[in-house]
């Protein structure tokens, strides 16, 4: 496994992280299961691993709580989020500090932690990063509940707002082969001097049609979530068929070594429910793409229309 600077923070982090979010953190997916990931990812020399309370309909970050009960986690870089519940079956969102600060205490309780190394606002808006607000963000790094302060937005607006932002620290964007437009705000974020993560580094599994092979229960419910939201990347996504035509390393590595490709990014943070999938993906890690491939995704990337 590789390690890289996350920004200018002073702390590393490897290169492909381990998101505990979707059907990882579904109480439906078994938590030996979920708990054997996480010790193979530790193992294999993944420090990176991204939650939020309401991921998994608020049940994911229990489960990594639980999951790391029986390590070291000093040198490890927990992210979590804020602004974002699960309550009464709903994602509910409060921005506001009282809330902001009462979510990371009881995050912290559902961790086991006495300090997250970073709190990341999950989708706050442009317009609600403002200086008093920030100031608040920045007593809870002197609180020592927080090491770091990002922001996790798919929204470009936002991000290029956060990099603007010297109280934030770290920015996680969607960054994958359906994305390359990001390339710029990420080469801005790091002359900014911010840590980038790239979140849905596969695309939730939508290049190369794999979100539509049905294979176990877990796959309708990836299947109908790709249906029910994001109908345009299984499209263009089926455009990169021919990545797992290549010899030498699997569609999802390539998917994997484009975005690492780019040395702005810190870390890209995948999900996975599979042992097979979870040691593909480590294996991601130093992989470098051949040119044919690189030219033929360019190609494609080139064809998505904008
Ligand atoms: N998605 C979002 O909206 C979002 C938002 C903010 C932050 N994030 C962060 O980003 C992390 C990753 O996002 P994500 O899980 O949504 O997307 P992702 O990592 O891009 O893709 C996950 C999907 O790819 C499949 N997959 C993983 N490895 C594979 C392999 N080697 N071969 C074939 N399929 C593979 C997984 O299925 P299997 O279970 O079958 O492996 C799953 O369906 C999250 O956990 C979270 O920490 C995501």
């Amino acid at each position: 496994m590789l390690y890289r600077d996350l920004g200018t923070s002073g702390l590393k982090v490897s290169e492909i992280g381990f998101g505990c979010a979707s059907w990882w953190g579904q109480p439906a997916f078994s938590e030996r299961d979920a708990i054997g990931l996480v010790d193979l990812a530790l193992d294999r020399g993944i420090t990176l691993f991204d939650t939020g309370p309401a991921y998994s309909r608020g049940a994911a970050e229990g489960r990594l709580g639980r999951a790391l009960s029986n390590h070291r986690t000093d040198d490890l870089i927990i992210s979590t989020k804020a602004g974002t519940t699960f309550h009464q079956g709903r994602v509910v969102r409060d921005m506001s500090p009282p809330a902001i600060e009462a979510s990371l205490l009881k995050s912290l309780g559902r961790l086991g932690l006495k300090q997250v190394s970073l709190m990341q606002l999950h989708g706050p808006s442009a317009a609600e990063l403002t200086e008093p607000f920030l100031a608040f963000l920045g007593g809870l790094k002197r609180k020592g509940l927080t090491r770091l302060i990002g922001v996790n937005s798919f929204d470009p607006l936002v991000i290029a707002k956060a990099i603007s932002l010297p109280e934030i620290d770290v920015v996680m964007l969607d960054y994958n082969l359906l994305r390359p437009e990001r390339a710029s705000l990420i080469a801005e974020a790091r002359r900014a001097g911010k840590g980038v993560l790239a979140g849905m580094p596969l695309a939730m599994g939508h290049t190369g049609r794999k979100v539509m092979q049905i294979r176990a229960p877990r796959d309708i419910w990836y299947a109908l979530r790709a249906l029910r939201h994001h109908r345009r990347d299984i499209v263009d996504g089926a455009r990169f068929d021919f990545l797992d035509r290549f010899e030498g390393l699997t569609g999802s590595q390539a998917a994997l070594a484009w975005v690492l490709e780019n040395e702005h990014i810190a870390s890209a943070v995948t999900g996975t429910t599979r042992t097979k999938h979870l040691i593909e993906n480590l294996r991601a890690s130093g992989l470098e793409l051949p040119e044919p491939l690189r030219l033929q995704i360019a190609k494609a990337q080139s064809e998505i229309p904008r």
